[in-house]
């Protein structure tokens, strides 16, 4: 066989490898040498590039210059430890090896004998975060790529222990089948509303419940709602509850949804994309307080815990739901140890075949920093959040927008003290954030709550200081003092 028909030189892949592990220590010892959001315009990265493909080989070099030179500028730093947007996460150092290495075995997860390993590690791993968070055995997981799709399989789940036969005959054209109903806060993640899509409820299946003044779930909100619908022919079937909103963490009251759920007999889905990965700090187990009464509940460590997106865990009571939900067995993929039950074959549990052998990354990450380790870096990002919180608090140009029960601090810019919704307010804030977005140096995002344009500071990079987080704070106040002229 001509050498040109099989893989590049190993010798140049060695080579070129040593560079890019050279390369990426550099990036992550010193990220803020760039700055933290892209400054390229629309359209201006895919100018650069040739529309065609190369009919010719290239080489690493030729192809790593224009790594360098093209695409870098396009990229937004989420390294950086001034990094404060959506939530915040980090591509951790063992993670990235993690990484480095399922791409290498490039094995598939799909049944237990096209990797064993990848298997058993995936069952281990999920045991010991479980473990970790303070939920009990009777949980056993899956890990999907993002809180979307694994909060996708909880509502197929819910849909399917119904009993309505929907797997075999469908929705449509069944006079039969009630409409059904789903609920959660109107502070839920889209993605619920976009379970509810996919699933064939459309977005009137989706009932979002209004919150308290913290932004919580109201209790007594969802039992009108439930009893409402139910006199009005609805089938009610499932709640999802959030610990750790998108906007501003709030945690909806689950001994209270639990009780609700228990009583009108609906599944429970816990959303803890975000927040439930503060369980694996002791004194922060609370968060999680009586989702061990959920059907199923998601975290995400690939927001929270250090692993590289992406990564995300879902867990449910009834895994055997799950599976009859999702499992189809084609003659091509039966094995004699899945027909004897004596292994788990992960494509059962969910909407792929093909599944990434992403245990491998969490392992590494969970192995390198300990769950103690683990626990004292989110406490240290707690604490950062309460520092930030206290001087948005002692300020009298800034104001808090809402509680800051983890890290994530929502705040507005105020100069005037005035309580008015909206208006020039929104206006400033938004030219504020923009202002110091532009500087390169931190970057936030924002929120609307009560209709009022908020600004998000979120803290969950393993990079990030006091110091970062106290230079932002005078970055905002001295861009505030340029827009209203003080
Ligand atoms: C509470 C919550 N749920 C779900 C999601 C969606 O996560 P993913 O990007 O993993 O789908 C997010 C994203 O921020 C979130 O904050």
């Amino acid at each position: 066989m001509p050498s040109s028909y099989g893989d590049i030189d190993p010798e140049v892949f060695r080579t070129h490898g040593k560079q890019i592990v050279d390369w990426i220590a550099d990036y992550l010892s010193h990220p803020e040498r760039y700055p933290v959001l892209s400054r390229v315009g629309p359209g201006e990265v895919r100018a650069k590039l040739p529309p065609a493909p190369p009919s010719q080989p290239e080489t690493l070099d030729a192809i790593l210059a224009d790594f360098q030179q093209i695409i870098l500028p396009g990229i937004t730093h989420w390294n950086h430890p001034a990094f404060f947007g959506y939530f915040s996460i980090t591509g951790s150092m063992p993670g990235i090896l993690g990484e480095l290495l399922t791409a290498g075995l490039n094995v598939n997860a799909m049944l237990w004998r096209t990797s064993p390993a990848a298997t058993e590690l995936e069952e281990i791993v999920l045991g010991w975060l479980r473990q970790m968070v303070g939920l009990p055995e009777a949980f056993e997981g899956v890990i999907t790529d993002t809180a979307s799709v694994s909060s996708l399989l909880a509502v197929t789940a819910a849909r399917e222990a119904l009993g309505l036969k929907i797997r075999e005959e469908g929705l449509a054209g069944r006079p039969e089948v009630p409409r059904l109903r789903m609920y959660c806060s109107e502070q839920a993640h889209s993605s619920i509303e976009k379970a509810g899509i996919i699933l064939g409820l459309g977005r009137a299946g989706v009932r979002q419940i209004p919150v308290d003044a913290e932004f919580r779930m109201q209790a007594d909100g969802l039992a009108d709602a439930i009893a409402e619908d139910r006199r009005a022919g609805w089938r009610p079937f499932c709640v999802v509850a959030t610990v750790g909103t998108t906007s501003t963490t709030s945690i909806d009251p689950v001994p209270a949804i639990a009780d609700i759920c228990a009583r009108e007999n609906l599944w429970l889905h816990v959303d803890g994309a975000y927040g439930g990965n503060l369980a694996v700090v002791p004194e922060f187990r609370y968060v999680l307080a009586s989702c061990e009464r959920a059907d199923s509940i998601v975290i995400n460590p690939h927001k929270w815990l250090f692993t590289p997106i992406d990564f995300s865990a879902f867990y449910v009571r009834q895994p055997e739901v799950l599976k009859r939900a999702f499992s189809l067995l084609p003659e091509y993929l039966r094995t004699a140890e899945g027909d004897a039950g004596a292994v788990k074959n992960y494509m059962d549990y969910g909407v792929q075949l093909g599944r990434r052998f992403r245990a491998l990354k969490f392992w590494m990450v969970l192995r390198a920093y300990g769950a103690e380790g683990i626990a004292a870096r989110l406490r240290e990002h707690v604490r950062l959040a309460q520092w930030f919180a206290a001087r948005v608090d002692a300020s009298r140009n800034f104001e808090r927008m809402a509680p800051t029960p983890m890290s994530t601090v929502c705040f507005r810019a105020n100069p005037a003290g005035s309580s008015q919704p909206g208006g020039d307010l929104d206006q400033l804030n938004e030219a504020l954030i923009n202002a110091v977005n532009a500087t390169g140096r931190a970057f936030l995002s924002h929120t609307k709550l009560n209709d009022r344009f908020t600004l998000r500071l979120a803290i969950g990079n393993l990079r990030t200081t006091e110091q970062h987080v106290a230079q932002t704070w005078e970055l905002l106040q001295a861009e505030l003092s340029r827009l209203i002229g003080q």
